[in-house]
């Protein structure tokens, strides 16, 4: 056989945000790919770390009030942990903050310097008097020029797609601190990206990238390509430019070389050769798997930037579509903007590995995790089909043979028909067509089901346990079952081990499925794996609801009001008649009132609403921000005004059912409003 050399990386993560579904998708394509080479034999290294650098970054620390470094250590625990819970086999896991990509980031700037293929000069750009700090476009709202939409990002207009130029805005502020920008001068630092047209023209025809992808870029190729600027003013976190005092790389420069990082990282580790894989002339295979989002930075500047600093292109680049769920984008709100770690607090991940992978393409499509789809076609598959063949087969063969197999199969043509479709398998998986895989698998699957059901095992252990016919037929399937999970290895690493262990062999590799297990001893069969339940599905997306609502409210009762979401005449912008009218407000007694251990700015109230129906009293916990006004005995037995139908929420010192109204800018200055004489706790605010 001919052993690859090959490396491959995934999107490096942004080290401020938890592994959401979309990373997942990704990784999870990876995974599988790498998981197939590396069963196959072949030297197959799979890297990656978290993006560490940037402004977005520098300034979550700050809101943590912690130092960037504190906050990229702890999100990359993280990390780790999520994807190691999903079975991502990871060869190296780094962060590009590192003295690898320190070191390699200043060479590869020298060498492009050195080439002539960077250039210096100064440009305008709006800039945060208050912070001191240079905006990017979308630290920039203001008012749209066309339609005249508030609250609109720096560069487009949501409501009416328009784009235009940050000073185009009518009233900009800064998203960060709300001052007005000037602009204001700097030097920046080019990348003559024009200089490889010619380059990357050859390049993306060269089979390097899937069709459609190679079309777009193509485009970008004959289009006005322009000068890239790689660097970014203090403060900024990041790397310094050597011999620029006050100049950093925009994070999207050093992000990339964090792949050569990595793989550096890991070479130390283990004594391979860097160069090997990245010398222009190298034999080695490099991949990146990506996101149709970040095309640009991988099929323009990098190639552009790796040719100037005299490393090799990428052998490829895999771009994959969106998750989508239920049809639609991920959303915070729906719930369905699901963290890695909420899924496995409720759901085993190799469903999602199995789901995934038998939908996924070679191609850009989006994909669409359809949650009632998603558990029907676990539960079918891999439960009802895949599982169901050993657990129909395994108790027999344990307790009529002692765990022995049969010497021969009772139906070797099969198991030879299963064996037959290895190589297929095996190049749908090469091409990403997880999905045309899958489905290769699962006919052979249905063909097995369909033999057992035929041969009716369960009836002849009735006249005989111990009866040669039985043992043939049950080992039939065992190795029916065996073959298939071979298949299935790449994508079910967790199963494929356990059924390593029930069949008493060694790791599967991909080979093994040109052999057959006979006169050999198993294990005793324990359930593999259970099937998907819909509440649990159900209460996934309840949790990360209420994690978002959650967020939401400690938001508001921490933070005034934003002044970007006030109209230019001060107030919030208009509502229709039926949405206020959908707000339910009651008179309230507050009939108790404490201080919360812990919170600075919240006091836990107890209202009292009137009587229900049966005459009981309606009685609401409510977590309000008016310490630094009220003492809670001071509030104890006055009348208020509550939003009665308010979702309740979990905060984090508990339930928030409902909000006591208040008026003021805070501080000292909070009025809690307050009915006249004659009110009654249950009355309606009309
Ligand atoms: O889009 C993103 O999430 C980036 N953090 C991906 C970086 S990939 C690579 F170039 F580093
Ligand atoms: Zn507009």
């Amino acid at each position: 056989m001919n052993k690859r050399k090959i490396l491959v990386t995934s999107a490096l993560p942004y080290a401020n945000g938890d592994i959401h579904l979309g990373h997942l998708m990704e990784v999870i394509q990876t995974d599988i790919w790498v998981r197939l080479q590396k069963l196959q034999g072949h030297d197959c290294i799979y890297v990656c770390a978290d993006d560490a650098h940037g402004t977005a970054i520098m300034l979550s620390a700050e809101a943590q009030g912690i130092t960037p470094q504190q906050l990229i250590d702890r999100i990359n625990a993280q990390h780790q942990k999520d994807f190691a819970d999903f079975l991502i086999g990871f060869d190296n896991y780094y962060s590009t903050h590192s003295e690898e990509n320190r070191l390699l980031s200043e060479s590869i700037y020298k060498a492009m310097d050195a080439n002539g293929h960077i250039e210096r000069r100064s440009i305008r750009q709006m800039f945060d008097p208050e912070k001191n700090l240079f905006l990017a476009d979308r630290y920039i709202v203001g008012t749209c020029p066309k339609c005249k939409t508030d609250n609109q990002y720096g560069d487009n207009c949501e409501a009416c797609g328009s784009t235009y130029s940050p000073a185009e805005l009518i009233d900009p502020r800064s998203a960060i601190s709300g001052a007005t920008p000037v602009e204001k001068e700097s030097e920046h630092f080019f990348f003559d990206l024009p200089a490889f047209r010619d380059m990357l023209r050859q390049w993306t025809r060269s089979g390097t990238l899937q069709e459609q992808v190679a079309n777009k870029v193509s485009e970008w190729l004959d289009d006005d390509l322009q000068q890239w600027d790689i660097s970014r003013d203090a403060p900024y976190f990041g790397f310094e430019i050597p011999g620029a005092p006050g100049k950093f790389f925009y994070v999207w420069v050093d992000a990339p070389i964090g792949y050569m990082a990595s793989f550096q990282n890991y070479c130390e580790k283990n004594a391979v050769d860097f160069d090997a894989y990245w010398k222009t002339d190298s034999e080695c295979e490099v991949y990146h798997f990506i996101g149709k989002d970040i095309v640009n930075f991988h099929t323009l500047f990098w190639p552009a930037v790796l040719t100037s600093a005299g490393y090799r292109t990428p052998s490829a680049v895999y771009v994959h579509g969106f998750l989508t769920v239920d049809g639609t984008k991920m959303s915070k709100s729906r719930g369905t903007f699901v963290n890695a770690r909420t899924y496995l607090d409720h759901l085993n991940p190799e469903y999602l590995r199995y789901y995934l992978a038998a939908k996924l393409s070679g191609g850009i499509d989006d994909l669409d995790l359809n949650l009632e789809d998603f558990a029907q076609r676990v539960n079918s598959d891999l439960v009802g089909k895949v599982v169901n063949i050993a657990s129909r087969c395994a108790g027999f063969i344990g307790k009529g043979f002692d765990g022995m197999l049969a010497a021969q199969p009772d139906n070797p043509e099969l198991l030879a028909d299963i064996q037959s479709i290895a190589d297929e398998v095996a190049q749908f998986y090469e091409k990403r067509e997880y999905g045309k895989a899958i489905r290769l698998i699962m006919t052979r699957a249905d063909a097995a089901n369909q033999y057992i059901n035929d041969k009716e095992p369960w009836v002849i252990a009735k006249a005989d346990k111990q009866s040669p016919e039985l043992q043939a037929i049950c080992s039939t399937g065992i190795n029916a079952f065996r073959l298939l999970v071979c298949y299935l290895k790449p994508v079910l690493p967790g199963i494929a081990a356990q059924v390593e262990e029930f069949l008493a062999i060694e790791p599967l590799l991909w080979k093994d499925s040109e052999v057959i297990l006979s006169s050999h001893r198993i294990n005793k069969f324990t359930p593999l794996i259970t099937r998907v339940e819909a509440d649990k599905v159900q209460a996934m997306i309840e949790a990360t609801q209420r994690d978002y609502e959650s967020k939401q409210a400690s938001k508001m009762s921490q933070t005034e009001p934003q002044a970007s979401t006030l109209d230019n005449t001060g107030f919030e912008a208009e509502i229709e008649f039926d949405d206020f009218a959908r707000v339910d407000l009651r008179i309230a007694r507050i009939s108790n009132a404490q201080h919360v251990e812990g919170a600075d700015k919240l006091l836990q109230l107890t209202l009292d609403l009137g009587p229900d129906k049966n005459g009981d009293p309606i009685q609401r916990n409510v977590f309000s921000g008016i310490k630094s006004a009220y003492s809670p005995e001071e509030l104890v037995g006055k009348l208020t005004v509550v939003v009665a139908n308010l979702k309740p929420r979990k905060m984090k010192f508990g339930m928030s059912e409902g909000m006591v109204l208040a008026a003021g800018p805070g501080g000292k200055d909070i009025f809690l409003l307050e009915p006249h004489d004659g009110a009654t706790p249950g009355m309606r605010v009309i």
